[in-house]
């Protein structure tokens, strides 16, 4: 099974290195409107390869994607200190706009999985300009729903695989915390905190909204570039697609708010396989309404 993926910036290439390290597929191509970046990416990578699961990593224009049985789109300008994901609309809508047709013109067939922000105008805009009928999803939220977790799974002492809730709507500042989805051995968190003894205030809570909603802001001050965490995120959504495993994520698709942006669905073979609306409560549920409103006002002022 072969996996492209386009664009060998920081996020493409860890993208890529990840998947190269957890033996994700057979072969891996890597494009990038620069080759010799890619190529220089691709033979770096192809040296993890003999120690980890053999995968064949190389370098090639946009026809070598012909096969691909998953692209992940990592193609394009990351936010600056200070910048928005919503404010790198107009570049990345120009870029995508050139992109995608070929992207689709060489490998109609495979899911395309976009990554570059504002993720969910994009996944809008790439389902514009792919084939007929090819599956696009966005990787949404996948990742503000880990750091969701993994900031929940401190506080209460446990691992993080054992922490469940999910972060809803645009992946950026208006994003929802869904924290009546947040379980951890079944209890809501609040319960589970109360049965162990361990602290639980509307300042904890507070903390952790403000921990998940700018943590990208936080790193991207430190490092100038987030792409650990995001690889890690790609690297679940492929092997879903792929491996056609019916994963629960919150990837970003059309929703009835009239806008695309991230609920949980079943990720398969075919991209996006079901949507799935939780259980949220009133309050929750007009937030989300809100994000979706920020996107809409967002694309709207791009066709202006
Ligand atoms: C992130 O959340 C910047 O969207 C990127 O890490």
């Amino acid at each position: 099974m072969k996996v492209g993926v386009v664009g060998s910036g920081l996020v493409g290439s860890t993208a890529a290195f990840a998947l190269t390290l957890r033996g994700t597929c057979s072969d891996l191509v890597l494009v990038d409107k620069d080759p010799e970046r890619a190529r220089a990416e691709a033979e770096d990578i192809a040296h993890a390869a003999p120690v980890s699961h053999g995968t064949r990593v190389v370098s090639g224009e946009i026809d070598a994607l012909e096969g691909c049985g998953a692209i992940v789109v990592a193609a394009g300008a990351n936010q600056k200190p200070g910048e928005t994901r919503l404010q790198l609309l107009e570049r990345n809508a120009d870029i995508f706009a050139e992109l995608i047709p070929q992207v689709s013109a060489a490998a109609p067939q495979a899911p395309l999985i976009v990554a570059t922000n504002p993720v969910d105008l994009l996944t809008d805009l790439t389902t514009t300009h792919a084939a007929e009928g090819q599956a696009v999803l966005g990787s949404g939220t996948v990742l503000d729903s880990a750091r969701f977790r993994h900031l929940i799974a401190q506080r209460a002492e446990v691992d993080a695989t054992h922490v469940h809730g999910y972060v809803l709507g645009e992946h950026g500042d208006s994003e929802v915390l869904a924290w009546s989805t947040a379980k951890i051995a079944g209890l809501p968190v609040a319960d589970f905190m109360a049965a162990r003894n361990l602290d639980w205030t509307p300042e904890i809570m507070a903390e952790i909204d403000h921990g998940t909603r700018d943590a990208a802001a936080a790193i991207i001050s430190g490092k100038r570039a987030t792409y650990y965490g995001i690889a890690a995120a790609l690297t679940r959504i492929t092997e879903a697609v792929i491996l056609n495993r019916r994963a629960i994520l919150t990837v970003t698709g059309p929703t009835d708010y009239g806008i695309s942006m991230a609920l949980p669905r079943i990720v398969g073979s075919g991209g996006i396989e079901e949507t799935l609306m939780p259980q949220l409560s009133a309050e929750e549920l007009g937030q989300l309404e809100q994000s979706a409103e920020t996107l809409r006002h967002a694309l709207d002022s791009l066709s202006r």
